[in-house]
């Protein structure tokens, strides 16, 4: 399947649903964000963290409670994902894209979750992203994987409205652009092969195949 690369951001109508499956579904919770904590919990507490593409906050609290002396910044390019994120209080929020962030900012942790999807040049972004780490920093992205076809896509979608329930069409239709938007198995392979001290797992066990990528400097 061809990659659609869905650049724009969020439409206030998909925030509003993108918010009632992360926030009032704790099944949908628990797989979004289940093996970027997993990876979390082993690691040890850093000083500062920051947070690319943070949304509405939602991992953020997350991390605040696995580090809760670590100092938490979020960055996220879409004014109304950063109000939100802002409500949260548990961070520092920026209105700020990752190109725009100054490069002097510099973090032990940086995190990345569903976000590679969205742009157009993934191998830019990650470099971007790690010209951010300190010394001896650690980048940790998490995404999706493009299923191989379209009819292996609509299965997984299938899947997942049997365990989540029915949650509208603009959520399905979120889940299906995003999928058509994430790097393949492959793409991701030969992406991650070029770039030192990096590691890449493959999670398959749910309605969608993610990714962990791990970037030390
Ligand atoms: C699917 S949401 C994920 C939000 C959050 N990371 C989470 O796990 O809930 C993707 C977010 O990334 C933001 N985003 C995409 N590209 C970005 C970039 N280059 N710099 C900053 N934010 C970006 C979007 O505005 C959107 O809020």
């Amino acid at each position: 399947m061809k990659r659609i690369v869905e650049s724009e951001l969020m439409k206030k109508e998909e925030d509003k649903d993108y918010s009632g499956l992360v926030k009032n579904n704790s099944r949908a919770q628990t797989v979004m964000y289940r093996d970027i904590v997993r990876f979390l919990t082993n690691e040890k507490e850093p000083k500062n963290v920051l947070d690319i593409g943070c949304g509405e906050g939602t991992l953020l609290k997350k991390i605040s409670k696995i580090f809760p002396k670590a100092t938490l910044i979020g960055i996220d390019e879409s004014r109304e994902m950063v109000k939100k994120a802002k409500e949260e209080g548990v961070a520092k929020i920026l209105n700020s894209s990752l190109e725009e962030y100054p490069l002097e900012n510099k973090f032990e942790m940086i995190l990345c979750n569903l976000v590679l999807h969205h742009q157009e040049n993934p191998e830019k972004f990650i470099t971007d992203a790690t010209n951010h780490l300190t010394k001896e920093g650690i980048l940790i992205i998490n995404d999706l994987v493009r299923p191989k076809s379209r009819e292996a896509l609509e299965m997984r979608l299938k899947e997942r409205r049997k365990n989540l329930g029915h949650y509208g069409k603009i959520t399905e239709e979120i889940a299906r652009k995003s999928c058509q938007s994430a790097l393949a198995k492959e793409e991701l392979q030969r992406l991650i092969s070029k770039i030192k001290n990096s590691r890449i797992n493959f999670y398959d066990e749910d309605w969608f195949e993610r990714t962990l990528i791990v970037i030390k400097s």
